[in-house]
């Protein structure tokens, strides 16, 4: 085994103890719900106030991560409910947009992948196909949201696209990959900078591919770098290298990782809600800083083991300093604490994909395989 692997084995094992021991009990209390956060310690749920909310797939995803990871019925119970749940979701065209990804890879794709249930199927495939309906074949990139946004792209789409790869896979057909890698392939070129930082939200002409204009989006100002992008783009990159082969997205996913690295290692290894934002306020967002940490264990899995070792060591360096930020103890339904929607306007709240990302962190580490991207 991996020295750090063995180094780290038992703290891995406590802490996912203590994480059962918490989330057992709040996969029967939130059953009905999909939470994207707490109010005084109580899960919200937005099954009840927008079932269309972009994060909704993270709450069954979680509950998969746990189910697979001790067989407790209640997770899987929990799962297939809040799938269910997200069919009001899927039926509404019009709330559709690229982050079917988030919402049914992680629901119905792992419930297929587990089971091959045809219900699941039939929605992560449908969820594709409305994801794969996006693509603007002349742009090169598929749509982000609706309305008056046409040519609007945004990083965190790469997360979305691995539902893509799984599409092709599932019925052989290599148009929902050829439309993932063509997107992946813009984005280096339109949202990714030579350092390994990204741009968050960019505008591309839907003629030419050409990029017309740069926003800021969840980050600091227009050329800052928003850490939960940075997350998306490490993450997701290494996600497509994973799904195609291609040694461009490995090398575009190491670039975003180094830069990553280097940027934590300033500030004891809890990422900035932005990277370059000036350093008063200092606010960290802990979702960036878990998202981030699963996308360096997968770098450090896909090159050899003595290159990996600093990817996988960083990870270890983030997840011991995000348990700081875990409150395990059953006052608040929330796992990891501290994290930021986006730097304005916005404060420090539990978000549910820092508890998914936290927790598939911790997955990875106990050898299970990637199902959920
Ligand atoms: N995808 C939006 C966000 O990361 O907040």
């Amino acid at each position: 085994m991996n020295v750090l692997m063995k180094e780290n084995e038992k703290w891995v094992d406590e802490v996912f103890d203590k994480i059962h021991k918490k989330l057992r009990k709040t996969a029967e209390s939130s059953y009905d719900k999909i939470p994207y956060t707490t109010v005084n310690g109580v899960h919200d749920n937005k099954a009840e106030t927008d079932i269309s909310w972009w994060t909704n797939g993270f709450w069954p995803g979680l509950m998969w991560l746990m189910y697979i990871h001790t067989k407790d019925e209640q997770y899987k119970k929990t799962a297939e409910h809040a799938e269910e749940l997200l069919d009001k979701a899927l039926a509404d065209y019009d709330s559709l947009h690229h982050d079917v990804g988030f919402m049914w890879n992680m629901s119905s794709g792992v419930n297929y992948r587990l089971f091959g249930g045809k219900a699941s199927k039939n929605r992560f495939m449908f969820a594709a196909n409305v994801l794969a309906g996006r693509f603007n074949p002349k742009g090169g990139f598929i749509r982000a949201w609706n309305g008056n946004t046409d040519g609007w792209t945004i990083i965190d789409s790469m997360m979305n696209i691995p539902l893509l790869y799984r599409a092709s896979k599932e019925c052989g057909d290599t148009r929902f990959e050829n439309v993932a890698r063509i997107h992946a392939d813009t984005l280096m070129r339109t949202h990714m900078r030579e350092d390994g930082s990204c741009n968050h939200i960019v505008k591309i002409d839907t003629e030419t591919g050409e990029v017309l204009e740069n926003f800021g989006g969840q980050g600091y100002e227009e050329g800052s770098s928003w850490s939960r992008g940075q997350s998306w783009a490490l993450y997701g990159y290494i996600l497509s290298y994973i799904h195609t082969g291609d040694e461009k997205y490995l090398n575009t996913a190491k670039r975003a990782a180094n830069y990553f690295i280097a940027n934590v290692a300033l500030t004891d290894y809890l990422p900035l809600t932005d990277f370059r934002a000036p350093r008063e306020p200092y606010v960290i967002d802990t979702t960036a800083g878990a998202c981030a940490a699963c996308g360096l264990i997968e770098i450090s899995r896909a090159v050899p083991e003595n290159e990996g070792r600093m990817y996988l060591d960083a990870a270890f360096r983030m997840l011991h300093a995000l348990e700081k930020h875990c409150d395990f103890t059953d006052d608040t339904e929330s796992l990891l604490q501290d994290g930021m929607e986006k730097y304005h306007d916005s404060s420090e709240m539990p978000i549910i994909y820092g508890d998914y990302f936290f927790v598939e962190a911790l997955y990875k580490l106990k050898g299970h395989e990637l199902l959920s991207w």
